[in-house]
C-alpha cells in the first residue's frame, strides 16, 4: 500500500507483466507500465476503450496510472539512430530509452519502490543455436539479459531504500530445451547470473533487492511467436508435479510476495513458479 511500482514490458493482457500489474495494483500499488514503441498506439487504444481484462480477483479494477513509451535496448537517447528516431512508431515520443524514462517516472510519481523487468527478445528465437548468426545471438542478450543491467543501472537511483525488483526467466537456462533458439537459453543464463551480482551491488549500494522468477510456459504474445508454446504447455501437463493449469496469476502472486516486505530477506534468487517442472529429472 502507497507504493510506486514501474513495469517494462506490458504490451497486452496476456503477459506475466499483465498478471503482476493486477496483483500489485490488488495490494495498494500505484502501477505506472513501460510498453515498446511498435506496440504504445495498439496498446494505448484498447486500454482507453476498456477493451482488456481488467479484473481483479477482489471484484475491484486494474488501474494503471501512466503508461510510458520504452525500448529498452536503447540506454539513453544519444544511443538511438536516427532512422529509428524518425519512424512511424517512434516519432512522437519525446523520450524512450532507459535513462531518461527513469528520470520522466521520477519527476512525474517521485521516486519508486518496486521494478519488474517483464520483456525478452530474440529475433532467431525459433533457430537452433546451430544455425544462429551473431548478430541474432547478440540481439537476443541486449534485449533479453543486458536490458536488466541497464534498467537496474538507470532505476536504481529513484528507487526508495527497501526497494525490490524482479525479472522473468525460463527454464531453458538451465537444461537445453529444443525450439528455445537463438541464444534465448544462453540470455536466460546470463539473466540469472546478473541477478545475484546485481543483488550484492544494488544491495550494497542502494539497499534494494534484486531477484528473478522461472516462470512456466505461457501463451502470451511473445511466446506464441515463437512458436513451440503448445508443445511446452502440454509437455509440462505431462510431466509437472502439479498438473492445475499453469496461469499468469501463478506468477502474479509470486512476484507480489517477492516484491514485498514479506519477502525482506530474499534477494539474489531464481525462483521457480513452474508447477514443480523444474525439479523432475526423468518423465513420470
Ligand atoms: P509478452 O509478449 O506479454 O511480454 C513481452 C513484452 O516485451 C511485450 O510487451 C513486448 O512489447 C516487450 N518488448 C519486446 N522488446 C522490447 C524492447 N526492446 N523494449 C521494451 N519492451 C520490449 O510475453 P511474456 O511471455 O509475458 O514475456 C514476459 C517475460 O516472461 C519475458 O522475459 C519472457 O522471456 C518471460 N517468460 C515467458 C514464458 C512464457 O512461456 N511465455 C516462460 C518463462 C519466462
Amino acid at each position: 500500500t502507497g507504493k510506486t511500482a514501474f513495469i517494462a514490458g506490458v504490451g497486452d493482457d496476456k503477459g506475466f507483466g499483465w498478471a503482476i500489474a493486477k496483483r500489485l495494483n490488488q495490494a495498494g500499488a500505484t502501477v505506472l507500465v513501460g510498453t515498446w514503441p511498435p506496440v504504445y498506439d495498439m496498446f494505448k487504444k484498447i486500454l482507453e476503450r476498456g477493451k482488456l481484462d481488467t479484473a481483479l480477483d477482489d471484484g475491484g479494477t486494474l488501474e494503471i496510472a501512466d503508461v510510458f513509451p520504452l525500448d529498452a535496448v536503447y540506454d539513453t537517447m544519444k544511443d538511438v539512430p536516427r532512422e529509428v528516431r524518425e519512424s512511424k512508431r517512434y516519432a512522437q515520443h519525446a523520450v524512450f530509452a532507459l535513462e531518461e524514462t527513469a528520470k520522466a517516472v521520477k519527476k512525474k510519481y517521485g521516486k519508486i519502490d518496486i521494478l519488474v523487468h517483464a520483456l525478452a527478445n530474440g529475433p532467431e528465437v525459433h533457430k537452433d543455436l546451430l544455425e544462429t548468426s551473431r548478430e541474432g545471438y547478440l540481439t537476443a542478450f541486449s534485449t533479453s539479459a543486458y536490458s536488466l543491467v541497464s534498467l537496474v543501472q538507470k532505476f536504481g537511483p529513484v528507487m526508495n531504500e527497501g526497494g525490490s525488483v524482479v525479472s522473468l526467466t525460463y527454464l531453458a537456462a538451465d537444461g537445453t530445451v529444443p525450439g528455445y533458439g537463438g541464444g534465448m537459453g544462453a540470455a536466460k543464463a546470463a539473466l540469472q547470473s546478473d541477478t545475484r551480482t546485481l543483488a550484492f551491488e544494488a544491495g550494497r549500494k542502494w539497499n534494494i533487492r534484486v531477484n528473478t522468477i522461472s516462470a512456466g510456459p505461457l501463451r502470451s504474445r511473445a511466446a506464441r511467436a515463437i512458436g513451440f508454446i503448445d508443445k511446452a504447455v502440454k509437455y509440462s501437463m505431462a510431466n509437472a508435479p502439479l498438473t492445475q493449469d499453469f496461469t499468469a496469476d501463478h506468477v502474479g502472486t509470486a512476484a507480489t510476495f517477492l516484491l514485498s516486505p514479506l519477502a525482506g530477506a530474499i534477494t539474489g534468487t531464481t525462483m521457480y513458479v513452474d508447477n514443480g517442472l523444474h525439479s523432475m529429472a526423468m518423465a513420470p
